[in-house]
Order: C-alpha cells, then structure tokens, then sequence
C-alpha cells in the first residue's frame, strides 16, 4: 500500500511541497485549493513532469475535501502569505478562518492523518489544527524551525565559503523576528559556531536569519518564500513515513518542557511513524532561556486571541 500526503492549499507552498514530494516517490500525493481548476491543473502537470525522472506516484488535484480521503499525512498550507510591511501575526484573522476549515474537514476524512502545519502565523495555527481536529498533540507538528534554521546555514556557508552539509545550526523558540538561533550549539563540523566567526559577523548572521522571511518578502514584493519552506516539510513528512526517529527543530505542543506550557514552539523534536514521538531538551543557560521565554510570549498572546 502506497503511503498518501494530503496538501491544502496548492498555491507556491503547497505546490513546491507537491513537487519535492513528488521526486522524493514516498507517497501519492493530493493538492486541494478553493480555486477552480487550479489544482487540478497544477496536480496534472507535475503528473506529467514524472515519466522524465521515472518516478511513480500519483497527484490528483482536487477543490474537494472528499480526495484527501485515507491520507497518511495532511499538509495544510492554505491561507494569505505576508506582503511588504506585513509582519506574520497580521496574517492570524484570516488565517484561522482558512485553517479551522482545513482542520474540519481533512479530520473527517482522514482520521489517522499526522497534521504538519505551515500556515502562518504557525505556532497559533497549530494550535488551532490541534484543537478543531481534537487530535492528540503528537499527532500536530508546525514547520518552520528546519527552515530558520537552514536559512542560518545558507548564511554561515556564504560567510565561511564551508560545504552546508558541514553547519549545523539551531533556531528554536516562535516563528517570528523574537526566534532564538541557538550560536553555543550551532557548530561546523563539530567546531562551536562562535569560535568560527567573529562577534559582529555572527552577530549579523543571527539577524539576517531572525529576518529571513522577510528579505524574502520584500525581494518578491506578491508573496512569501516557498522553496524553502516546502523543502523543510517534505523532510518532516519522509521523516514521519520511514518512521526515521529523526530529530530536527519544529514547533510542538509544550507541556511543561522548557518550563513553557500549552503552546505550539518551536523545539528539537523526534519525528517518526507517531508523528512528534519526543520533545528534547537541550541544557540552555540563563540568556538563553530567557530569550525563549520572551519569543513564548508573544506565540502565548496570540494564541490567547484565537476564537476557538
Ligand atoms: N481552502 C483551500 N485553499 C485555500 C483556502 C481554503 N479555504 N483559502 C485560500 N486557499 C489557497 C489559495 O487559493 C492559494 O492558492 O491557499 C493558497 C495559498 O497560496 P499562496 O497565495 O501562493 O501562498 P503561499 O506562499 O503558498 O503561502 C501560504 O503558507 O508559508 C505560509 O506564510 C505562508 O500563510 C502562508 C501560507
């Protein structure tokens, strides 16, 4: 039995996701969006982009819900992306609307589905999917934190001229400008980040990557970063169907880890078949738990303004 990946919203998330699922061959995939005709056309063609690279998956798209029947795992991406001057809490309004819709009624036809959320603003978007599919927290993980993350390791490798397959790095806490990349932990090969740059320039690599998604923004000046992110989500979602027990940052449900409760943040989690299978708790000193408890707070205002 092939594995089956629901996507909601088959803009350039959703469709980019579609498409390094595709090449990846892990599961048939479905793409659902309220405009007509636009995934279906979108599902057709990445169809037809297949026989070049030999591989066999279906996609079908759909403005049906009914389509994402049976899915292993269901993507929501549906929703308004940020413009210029937009920052990702000013998306939450309308996005709940789309989300809660999303959640409603993919549960229905998928009760088993793993939920990966990537619509902003995402910790309060997954705590919305969680709550409107009443599903067990492990069962809903927001993407965001590979992506920070690898955003701070596209830098660190400009900056050092070093493979990125050498940096590690770690960005936890919300997926807004208070995130925390982690520079103690964050090493080349093994070598700490701080002992590999300077004040300054690390320093300036740490803003870059807090305002990462927004440089993107105002490049684009329509839209959002979408590479990116879809490249994040299909590793998430081959690391839950191989049941690979990876670990990598994403946002998940706390109770009582980093002394933060009843929020979606971003932390080391261990993805497998389960979906969230356990939250890892690094040893943080003093600065920086006090930098992940500023970026909870502005996650825990949000989510206290959700109608749920
Ligand atoms: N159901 C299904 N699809 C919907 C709905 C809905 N109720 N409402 C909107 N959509 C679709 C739109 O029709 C559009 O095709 O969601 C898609 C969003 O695509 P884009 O506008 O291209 O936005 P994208 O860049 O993919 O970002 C979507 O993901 O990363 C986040 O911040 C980003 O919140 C944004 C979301």
């Amino acid at each position: 039995m092939k594995n089956k990946i629901s996507i909601i919203g088959a803009g350039q998330t959703g469709a980019t996701t579609a498409h390094w699922l595709a090449e990846r061959e892990i599961a048939d995939l479905v793409l659902v969006d309220v405009v007509e005709g636009m995934p279906q056309g979108k599902a057709l063609d990445l169809q037809e982009a297949l026989p070049v690279i030999g591989k066999d998956v279906q996609v079908t798209g759909s403005n049906s819900y009914e389509a994402t029947a049976g899915s292993d795992i269901v993507v929501i991406t549906a929703g308004f992306a940020r413009k210029p001057g937009m920052s990702r809490d000013d998306l939450q309004a309308a996005n709940a609307e789309i989300v809660r819709k999303a959640a409603e009624e993919t549960i229905k036809y998928s009760p088993e589905a793993i939920f990966i959320i990537l619509t902003n603003p995402l910790d309060v978007m997954a705590h919305l999917a969680m709550k409107v599919t009443k599903v067990e927290p492990h069962r809903v993980v927001g993407q965001a934190g590979i992506l920070d993350s690898a955003r701070m390791r596209a830098f660190v490798a400009m900056e050092l001229g070093v493979s990125v397959e050498n940096i590690n790095c770690f960005v936890l806490g919300g997926h807004g400008d208070e995130m925390v990349p982690l520079t103690r932990i964050s090493n080349v090969a093994g070598v700490p980040l701080e002992d590999c740059l300077p004040p300054e320039r690390l320093a300036a690599i740490v803003e870059r990557t807090r305002k990462g998604g927004g440089e993107i923004v105002n490049l684009l000046k329509t839209g959002s970063a979408f590479y990116a992110p879809a490249i994040a989500v299909t590793q998430m979602a081959e690391a839950i169907l191989k049941d690979k027990h990876l670990i990598v940052p994403g946002a998940a449900y706390l109770q009582g880890q980093y002394g933060l409760k009843g929020i979606f943040f971003g932390v080391p989690v261990q993805l497998g078949q389960k979906g969230v299978e356990k939250i890892i708790e690094y040893k943080l000193n003093e600065a920086e738990m006090s930098a992940l408890r500023k970026s909870a707070e502005g996650v825990a205002e949000n989510i206290a303004k959700l109608k749920i």
